[in-house]
């Protein structure tokens, strides 16, 4: 009921809905209707009661409902069933404390309007304030954990791609899955896969886009390194559609790769990586590695090579590009 309530005041809007007229395109009581308001309100959405003219929704693209989300979808089993919250720790820790007590399907969607403990790789945190996405999907590939590291790779391409469609902003890829635009970071990805190394389990993928954030959303030791969709293209988006595309996206690169390997996402990876050929330091937590990227090997690990020609191979660490230009 409550998210017919939020489609009617998403409907109506800019306009407000008098609390009779849903009590009566609902079949339900103004009390009950003023039951569910007030526990939405709770849940953060913001919905305002206007004088004489009934309940309005503000800033309606920000509001997630999920069954926006899951009557858009275009593979029932692929972004349902939907755990959503106003509010969590972290998604992907969500999804971990769901997984001790029940079976999740593959394509289980868990997403929350914000997170109060994001967590980002290298044990980073992940700024999530109103306005982002932020959503975990529960994956469950016949894979080893070394080619968990190719799917991280796929679902940065998925992601990265799927939004320069859908948004028309020039995202790219920073080794090996950060969304980037006009060098600044956009989105992120974290895999947290479970089982054995030959046979993975399950693997949540938690995913972060700075959707419709302002700069004084971000804290301010990140501010010159982050931005947003809304920041580039100079409105908002609404976060249920651009979701719905992202899901879409992400599930067909997720089957192709599954059928054919990391084989028909080399060339797009190449395109989208903005520091190909380009002189990086890569700290991998134990060293800092300077040289030129070269490539990819076949576990999808950076290929440098450092001033003594000799060619490195780099598993996992954060790269800093150290001339970027962006053509
Ligand atoms: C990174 O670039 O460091 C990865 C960031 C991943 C952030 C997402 S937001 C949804 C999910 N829940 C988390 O706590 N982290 C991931």
């Amino acid at each position: 009921m409550k998210d017919r309530i939020l489609v009617k005041l998403k409907e109506a809007y800019p306009d407000c809905i008098s609390g009779a007229q849903l009590a009566e395109s609902l079949g339900i009581s103004r009390v009950a209707v003023w039951k569910h308001i007030e526990s939405l309100k709770e849940s953060g959405y913001e919905i305002v009661a206007k004088k004489g003219r009934g309940y309005c929704l503000e800033h309606p693209e920000q509001a997630i409902i999920p069954v926006l989300i899951s009557e858009n979808l275009a593979d029932p089993h692929w972004g349902t069933p939907i755990f959503y919250t106003g509010q969590t720790q972290s998604t992907n820790l969500w999804a971990r404390q769901l997984l001790e007590d029940q079976h999740l399907p593959e394509g289980t969607l868990i997403i929350a309007s914000q997170q109060t403990g994001g967590r980002g790789r290298l044990g980073r945190t992940w700024a999530s304030p109103r306005g982002g996405l932020y959503f975990t999907l529960i994956l469950r590939p016949a894979l080893n954990l070394k080619n968990a590291s190719l799917l991280s790779l796929v679902m940065a391409v998925a992601c990265a791609r799927s939004l320069r469609q859908h948004t028309g902003c020039a995202c790219r890829i920073k080794w090996p899955n950060d969304i980037f635009i006009q060098g600044r970071k956009v989105g992120g990805i974290l895999l947290e896969a479970r089982g054995e190394m030959d046979r993975l389990d399950y693997v949540i993928a938690g995913i972060g886009i700075n959707v419709n954030l302002s700069s004084q959303d971000f804290p301010e030791e990140v501010r010159h390194l982050a931005v947003s969709l809304a920041m580039v293209a100079g409105h908002s988006f609404d976060l249920n559609q651009l979701l719905v595309s992202l899901l879409e996206d992400l599930r067909q690169d997720y089957y192709l790769f599954l059928q054919k390997g990391f084989q028909p996402f080399r060339e797009v990876y190449q395109e989208y990586c903005i520091h190909w050929q380009q002189p990086i330091a890569v700290n991998t937590g134990k060293e800092l590695i300077q040289g030129i990227h070269r490539d990819l090997d076949v576990n999808g690990s950076l290929l440098v090579e450092t001033a003594d020609g000799e060619i490195t191979s780099i598993s996992t660490g954060d790269v800093q590009l150290i001339s970027y230009q962006e053509e």
